[in-house]
């Protein structure tokens, strides 16, 4: 082989070699191998001596421009292995925000309390039945939550309510609120027919605390007043509420009852939401339980906010948002919702 061609050679591989480095590191051990003190070029160039002129020249000539040719590329092969080093190293700093988040999510984050859930989801079955969501006062006067609900002052069925009296003006005067009702008097007072609201709240009585009553509770009033309404509609409302909001195969029934403010009036008893209805120690072997009172509207409470009562007729409902929370999550004792232990709360 003529120099030149060997020459040719070893450009040949000395570029491959460079080519072939995979790092940085590799790379530098190849410069030296390709153009250093032992390396193949310098070599022939060592013995150019032995040569003729002309091809001294010649073959001189060709081991620069390879030099310079190898070197060009071994700068080029270093821009680019160091780029993808720091390519590299930048990726495997970088802040992985996906394992921030697992961690963010594995915290306790608070939610809604049950009663809170409980009271959207029914303010949900009812808005889904097209009524609309009112609201009233804690703090409630005399009248509204007795007088204009056809319940006079000194009228026996005021001890159906154990009240909290305020000491605000006139003995007996300004009270916390026994029942929601008031808020159907305060939406008649505000507004003209026809209605179609629910009314959500707490209440208060002063009673015992037990396994089934709460003095601060919750309840959900509901008020429909329209041409021609009848105890039909009530009782097709009230069992089509319990069906979405406690389960196809929940049903109701109804009892006659007594409330002043409806006439007549009706207790409505549920499906036994332990036993489904086949009897056990919480419906005493009945396969009901009480829900709620109801009725239609008394025509003295028409009269007491101004609503003609000859043309309008209504039906009226009530009851406990704690005790719904209750049946649906057979929970044994109700005082699980106001002593605030986490460790039952976080199962909901
Ligand atoms: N306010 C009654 C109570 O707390 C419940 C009630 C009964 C509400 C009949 C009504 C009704 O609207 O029509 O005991």
């Amino acid at each position: 082989m003529t120099v030149p061609a060997t020459v040719a050679r070893i450009e040949r591989e000395a570029a491959d070699a460079l080519a072939g480095a995979a790092n940085v590191e590799e790379l530098r051990g190849v410069v030296t191998m390709v153009l250093g003190k032992r390396s193949p070029i310098v070599r022939v160039h060592r013995e150019l001596g032995a040569l003729d002129p002309d091809a001294r020249r010649t073959v001189g000539k060709q081991l620069h421009d390879t030099r310079e040719r190898l070197e060009a590329l071994a700068a080029e092969r270093l821009e680019a292995l160091a780029g993808a080093a720091r390519a590299a190293r930048l990726e495997a700093d970088r802040l992985d925000l996906t394992e921030v988040g697992a961690v963010v999510s594995s915290m306790s984050r608070g939610h809604l309390h049950l009663v809170d859930q409980t009271r959207r989801a029914l303010e949900d079955v009812f808005v889904g039945m097209g009524f609309e969501v009112e609201e009233g006062p804690e703090t409630e006067t005399d009248w509204y939550n007795f007088v204009a609900l056809n319940i006079p002052l000194a009228h026996p069925a005021r001890s159906m309510w154990d009240t909290f009296f305020l000491d605000v003006g006139e003995p007996e005067t300004v009270l916390l609120r026994t029942h929601t009702s008031p808020v159907q008097i305060r939406l008649m007072e505000r507004h003209a027919p026809p209605f179609h609201a629910v009314m959500p709240g707490r209440t208060f009585r002063r009673e015992t605390r037990d396994a089934s009553h709460l003095a601060v509770f919750h309840q959900l009033e509901g008020l429909v007043v329209d041409h021609g309404i009848t105890f039909a509609d009530l009782a097709g409302t009230v069992e089509t509420f319990a069906n979405a909001y406690f389960g196809p195969d929940i049903h109701t029934r109804l009892r006659p009852g007594y409330f002043p403010f409806t006439e007549p009036s009706a207790e409505v008893d549920v499906t036994c939401t332990i036993c489904r209805g086949e009897g056990c120690r919480t419906c005493s072997h009945t396969g009901w339980l009480e829900l709620a009172g109801c009725g239609m509207v008394d025509p003295a409470v028409f009269d007491a906010v101004g609503i003609d009562a000859e043309e309008w007729t209504g039906f009226a409902f009530g009851f406990g948002i704690d005790r719904c929370a209750q049946m649906r999550h057979q929970l044994a004792d109700l005082r699980l919702l106001d002593e605030n232990d986490v460790r039952f709360l976080r199962q909901f």
